[in-house]
């Protein structure tokens, strides 16, 4: 009633209804991840406008991509698997697989994708040309996982929310960033068709707006990653670096050497807004611990495989593009448990409870699989109830009719 009659009053209320309803997390109210491109951990960590930007933030040592190229880094951060990706060619995702846009719109938490050079909101072409001269290569379809999902395409409002740097900056004078944000810089200011120090002064001029401590009024954490490493013989380990006004001061210029992937991002969200789960590899995925600590999330450990973890080739699915090595999309597992301390979404536990009977490779273990030492094991264990259920029936059916 009260915020009725502050609404009459007329403007101010629409800035203090928006203030009301962003959803309050455990430790932040936003978080903001931005993408760079293919380099070594070691490389990275010697950087020095890296170095600079670590005294304000935590150094995630131990954080692992997927497999290589770019794409399925990109595909798998928001939908907790990369379904066998191998390739940066063009990609589409059927309706039945969810993402972390369905988790968040479930809690009202808003989301908004920014990919610099993106001509216009809601853009599926393949690339498109900015002001970099870089031939057409400045914003790719590669690098916005978004649009890749026919779960986010199908809906125009969902659409709307996938837009340019432009809009990100307009956002952010504005005091309207949405809580959940997900940008990729175009192929130069990313390192990708430039270089390691590109892609660092970009970087460092980009973030020093954002990580002072008026920056936003909420509690926001970012989190600048790169989508794989540059070396492809070696384990896939590369920099993230936490930062913001989220970060408690006194773990400014630490570091944290919790094993961590892409899919901490998605594990991260919903041990921090009490989220729902996908029922893939997001389940066991380690939360990035300084949030964990606040969240009361003791999930976190070492992957029983992590000494073998390469994660440099992918494993077979149905975005592989070698046909002896194509897999149906598995059925998500709909019986584990989130760091949001919630079962899977009810949405997607419908979506698939009554669909084909594929055997499944979640196991909510937070084990590692890639293409090489550590391929998913598929099995049917997570169906085994409802088979047991279906044999029972046939069984009565059998003996009422003998
Ligand atoms: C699959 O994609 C990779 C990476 O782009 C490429 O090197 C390879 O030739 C492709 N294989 C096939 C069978 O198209
Ligand atoms: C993007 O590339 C794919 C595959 O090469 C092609 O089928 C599609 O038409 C392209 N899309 C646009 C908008 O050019
Ligand atoms: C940028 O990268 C793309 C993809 O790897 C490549 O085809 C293109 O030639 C590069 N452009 C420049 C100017 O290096």
């Amino acid at each position: 009633m009260r915020r009725l009659l502050t609404c009459l009053v007329g403007w101010a209320c629409i800035q203090a209804a928006a203030a009301a309803d962003l959803v309050e997390g455990k430790a932040f109210e936003r978080f903001i991840t931005i993408w760079l491109e293919n380099q070594d951990y070691s490389k990275v960590a010697a950087d020095s406008r890296i170095a600079d930007l670590k005294r304000q933030g935590i150094l995630l040592t131990r954080y692992y991509a997927h497999t290589h190229p770019s794409q399925p880094n990109y595909l798998a951060a928001v939908a907790g698997d990369y379904f066998g990706l191998n390739h940066d060619e063009w990609v589409r995702i059927p309706e039945n697989v969810a993402t972390v846009v369905d988790l968040l719109e479930a809690k009202d938490v808003t989301w908004a994708g920014y990919f610099e050079d993106m001509p216009s909101p809601g853009y599926m072409g393949n690339y498109s040309d900015g002001a970099t001269g870089n031939g057409g290569w400045d914003y790719v379809r590669k690098h916005n996982p978004f649009v890749s999902y026919d779960s986010i395409t199908s809906k125009g409002e969902r659409l709307l929310n996938i837009d340019s740097f432009a809009t990100f900056q307009r956002a952010f004078a504005a005091k309207k960033v949405p809580q959940f944000v997900f940008m990729s810089p175009n192929m130069m200011n990313d390192g990708h068709n430039s270089s390691l120090e590109t892609a660092t002064q970009w970087s460092h001029r980009f973030l020093e707006p954002l990580i002072t401590d008026k920056a936003f009024d909420e509690r926001t954490l970012i989190a600048l990653t790169y989508d794989e490493s540059e070396t492809y013989g070696e384990p896939n380990h590369i920099v993230t670096l936490l930062l913001g006004n989220a970060i408690p001061p006194a773990l400014k210029g630490t570091t944290d050497d919790t094993f961590y992937t892409h899919y901490s991002i998605l594990s991260t969200l919903q041990a921090n807004w009490g989220l729902h789960n996908l029922g893939r590899y997001d389940v066991g995925a380690n939360v990035f611990q300084y949030v964990a600590d606040i969240a009361g999330y003791d999930g976190n450990k070492e992957p029983p495989n992590a000494a073998t973890v390469d994660n440099s080739v992918s494993y077979p699915g149905m975005l592989n593009n070698d046909t002896s090595k194509r897999l149906p999309i598995p059925v998500p597992n709909l019986h584990l448990t989130g760091a949001g301390r919630l079962p899977i979404l009810p949405s997607i536990e419908a979506a698939w409870s009554g669909g084909p009977k594929w055997q499944t490779p979640y196991d909510g273990s937070g084990k590692i699989f890639d293409g090489d030492k550590n391929l998913p094991v598929y099995n049917a264990l997570v169906i085994f109830s409802t088979c047991m259920l279906s044999l029972f029936n046939d069984v009565v059916v059998y003996m009422r009719n003998v």
